[in-house]
């Protein structure tokens, strides 16, 4: 796999600095129609982390991210195998709502890129998984789709993290029970992944 958009990198500033830069940016279009940046949640010691596309409406009202039906669904399913969202840290691709919800373009993404790379040099987290097709190519810089790599373990920086594609939670309202029950399964991966 290559040609990642996210290239792992150290901290360049503290994380209070980088959520401030963050809250206030303007490096690409979407700044203009967002109602507020949507950093991330959770612990920023967190062994887990989830990265999804981008906030949605429900995310840009809130400032939160996954906080409407997928959001739910993402939560029932961290607390399936254990966890609560201050266990983890949820955080997307782009940090601010596309306009109709359509997909992030490869300008806004390599803008916003810095961010969720320094979001994981801080948080270090040991597993990273990726919400859908569009997290994980980005992060995995692949044209694979998600059937076909979810449930497996993908080494990231340098080894130091794995990242573990599943697919995106909206997919999986919209869809079979099959989905929900491969989702759950790649969950307990993710957990079997932390445990080693
Ligand atoms: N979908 C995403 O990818 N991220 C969110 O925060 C909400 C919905």
């Amino acid at each position: 796999m290559s040609d990642n958009l996210f290239t792992p990198s150290g901290p360049a500033r503290s994380w209070d600095e980088l959520r401030a830069d963050a809250l206030e940016c303007t490096r690409c279009r979407l700044a203009e129609g967002r109602t507020q940046v949507v950093f991330g949640v959770g612990s920023p010691g967190a062994d887990l982390m989830f990265v999804g596309e981008g906030p949605g409406q429900e995310e840009d009202r809130q400032g939160e991210p996954f906080v409407g039906r997928a959001g739910h669904l993402l939560t029932r399913l961290i607390e399936g195998i254990g966890l609560t969202r201050s266990d983890v840290y949820i955080a997307n691709v782009v940090k601010c709502r596309p306009p109709g919800n359509r997909d992030p373009q490869p300008d806004e993404i390599e803008a916003c890129s810095p961010y969720l790379d320094e979001q994981i040099a801080h948080i270090g987290p040991r597993v990273i998984v990726t919400l859908g097709n569009f997290a994980s190519r980005c992060l995995l810089g692949t044209k694979e789709g998600i059937t076909k790599i979810r449930g497996r373990e993908f080494p990231f920086r340098n080894g130091e993290s794995v990242i573990i594609p599943t697919f995106h939670p909206a997919a999986v309202l919209r869809g079979r029970g099959e989905a929900l029950a491969q989702m759950r399964a790649d969950f307990v991966i993710a957990k079997r992944a932390l445990e080693r």
